[in-house]
């Protein structure tokens, strides 16, 4: 140990420390103790377990994950059985959500450590799971999930003024943060990124190689920004646009469509489920609810490659449907992000507006 925590190995870790701005000095090392601590101990359908502690969080997962299955009974359970999966998944979301709660170093934090691996315990958090749904890890774990801040990425807004002018402005770092240099207080972007990135290479995933949009110097990348206004008989009449890399095209066709041929207001549009194909991969994603389980059959049937994903998951559609003739504004919101705008009014009257846009 002489060698690790004083000697030669200390001298190495405390010399590339140093090289690299580390932080570990050969002071913390030589201070530096082990420490014994109890395992966890607990039993399953008749075997004992003895597993290890916090800081660790193996045990108490462990014996949270047993102990639930024990009360829920799983006699007869096979390893692949949609039952018995179903309740591994059910009891593993709740035994990761206590770790996330209360596991850490238990010299610094107070651990429930007897209470976490009680069979009681096991029998409370087991009482909530529903034999035949998945629950959502979300509701379960809400008092401790910090609110989800504003997207650092793309973002997309959409404004009218008291004389009808409109504004469809999109703008992008590419991704969160941009290429993470500040410079004069803003950050530079990163969008280099949105160039085909290897020349004469187009494959059936993502990676496009085509000529018209590889690097050359002076040249601008590609864009799949879409903001939109739509006008009729000269009138304004929406006002969209979304962040979403490849999916913002789809998106905005999603609002636009809901407006100009499926007769929606635009609350409905922007709420309407998405959907999404962009040549390759050639799959169409679906949100939830986009199509009914009938519908997704006789899609399958035809031929196409369709993945459903969770609701809400394409684009932050920020619109505004103008009335021509009652000089009315309504906002939306896109309740997919809940950065989307806190409070949007509902209808706006706007004598004034009367231009069409140029
Ligand atoms: O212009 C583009 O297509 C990309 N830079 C957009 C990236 C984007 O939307 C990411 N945010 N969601």
């Amino acid at each position: 140990p002489d060698a690790f925590y004083t000697g030669w190995i200390a001298d190495s870790i405390d010399a590339q420390m140093r090289a690299h701005r580390g932080l570990i000095t050969r002071a913390d090392l030589a201070a530096y103790e082990a420490v014994e601590r109890a395992p966890v101990r607990g039993s399953f359908n008749g075997h004992e377990i003895i597993a290890m502690g916090p800081p660790s969080s193996g045990g108490v997962v462990t014996m949270l994950t047993l102990n639930q299955l024990e009360a829920l009974g799983i006699d007869g359970a096979a390893r692949g059985d949609a039952r018995t999966l179903h309740l591994r998944i059910e009891v593993a979301r709740r035994a990761y959500l206590e770790r996330a709660r209360w596991i850490g170093d238990p010299d610094f934090s107070e651990i429930p450590l007897e209470r976490l691996i009680s069979k009681e315990y096991a029998r409370e958090l087991a009482a909530s799971i529903d034999t035949t749904r998945a629950s959502s890890s979300a509701a379960l774990g809400k008092d401790i999930l910090t609110p989800a801040a504003e997207s650092p990425q793309t973002t997309h807004f959409s404004v009218i003024d008291a004389e009808g002018n409109a504004v469809s402005n999109t703008y992008t770092l590419e991704s969160g943060y941009g290429s993470g240099v500040v410079v004069a207080g803003f950050l530079l972007n990163n969008e280099m990124g949105d160039f085909n990135k290897k020349p004469g290479y187009t494959d059936q995933g993502w990676a496009i190689g085509t000529p018209a949009n590889v690097i050359a110097p002076g040249k601008r990348m590609l864009s799949s920004m879409s903001p939109v206004i739509v006008t009729e008989g000269g009138a304004l009449r929406l006002v969209t646009g979304s962040p979403g890399g490849r999916t913002i095209p789809n998106t905005v066709l999603n609002v636009v469509l809901g407006v100009t041929a499926f007769g929606e207001g635009v609350r409905a549009a922007v709420d309407a489920p998405r959907i999404h194909h962009q040549w390759m991969p050639d799959t169409t994603t679906f949100e939830q609810g986009a199509a009914t389980p009938e519908v997704l059959t006789a899609l399958r049937a035809m031929g196409h490659a369709i993945k459903e994903e969770g609701p809400r998951s394409q684009g932050d559609a920020h619109s505004i449907l103008f009335d021509a003739g009652a000089k009315t504004a309504r906002a939306a919101n896109d309740n997919r992000s809940p950065d989307s705008g806190v409070s949007v009014p509902n209808v706006v009257r706007m004598p004034n507006a009367v231009r069409a846009p140029q």
